[in-house]
């Protein structure tokens, strides 16, 4: 074979490789975009469903508000009120005092809990408005210690929550009625720890002459006593 055959059966063949290159490349960008096309159909299909986005406003009702009032007469589950006072706070219309569940340790550990999370930000760990967010600059709530705010009815601590008080927002949509009252319990508990004299203290509690309580070790070995409340907890 000839030189310059050899050097043109390389070109040749140099060539073919390209076209066979050329032809993978052509066909897997084919099966790649055959590939991706159900997937953009599908999504196009998700992305544009006829729903409204919450608070979004519509144009087809009236009052311009795609989130639908209640239906008059209507009651949700779970928010059937069979006993007024529990569900309300009130008696007759007016607030009512005392509580309607029983008020036990396991009522005030769990009014504990619930305060800490959702008062204190606001009204501190004390109760005594020295909150983080006040410290903020938010508006700074009144201590619950005052005789004002410790002779108001149990029924106005429900409402007060339920539905906000002045620069305070409502927490009836997020507490359950139950936990409400489970923290009228512990605000009452921080309302006697903060006023409270040796008078007030049981007689099996020694005190320390900083007025520090002592509480007895229960025979099953745990400390502390329900009596006593409003500790470093
Ligand atoms: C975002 C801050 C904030 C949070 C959280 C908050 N409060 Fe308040 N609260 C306030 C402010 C501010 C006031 C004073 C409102 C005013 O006078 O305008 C107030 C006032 C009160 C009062 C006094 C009403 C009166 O008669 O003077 C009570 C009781 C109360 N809050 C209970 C609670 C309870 C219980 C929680 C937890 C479920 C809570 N607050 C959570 C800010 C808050």
């Amino acid at each position: 074979m000839s030189r310059g055959n050899e050097g043109r059966r390389q070109k040749a063949e140099g060539r073919s490789e390209k076209l066979r290159f050329r032809v993978r490349f052509a066909c897997s960008l084919l099966l790649s975009a055959f590939c991706l096309l159900p997937s953009f159909g599908c999504r196009q299909k998700m992305a544009n469903q006829p729903r409204y986005d919450p608070l979004e406003a519509s144009d087809f009702f009236t009052d311009g508000m795609s989130a639908r009032p209640r239906i008059a007469g209507t009651v949700a589950r779970g928010e059937l009120v069979t006993n007024e006072f529990f569900s309300t706070g009130k008696m007759g219309g007016r607030d009512g005092n005392g509580f309607p569940v029983p008020v036990d340790a396991a009522l005030l550990d769990r009014g504990n809990e619930r305060f800490n999370i959702y008062c204190t930000p606001c009204h501190g760990r004390l109760g005594d408005g020295k909150g983080m967010i006040p410290s903020r600059g938010y508006r700074h709530p009144p201590t619950f210690h005052s005789d004002a705010l410790r002779n108001q009815p149990t029924g106005h601590f429900f409402d007060v929550m339920t539905n906000g008080f002045g620069a305070m927002p409502q927490y009836g949509t997020i507490i359950p009625p139950r936990d409400r009252w489970a923290i009228i319990a512990y605000i009452r508990a921080l309302q006697l720890s903060q006023n409270a004299t040796a008078a007030d203290v049981p007689s099996n509690v020694k005190l320390e002459s900083g007025g520090q309580a002592i509480l007895p070790v229960p025979p099953n070995g745990q400390a502390g006593s329900p009596v006593v409340h409003g500790g470093a907890r």
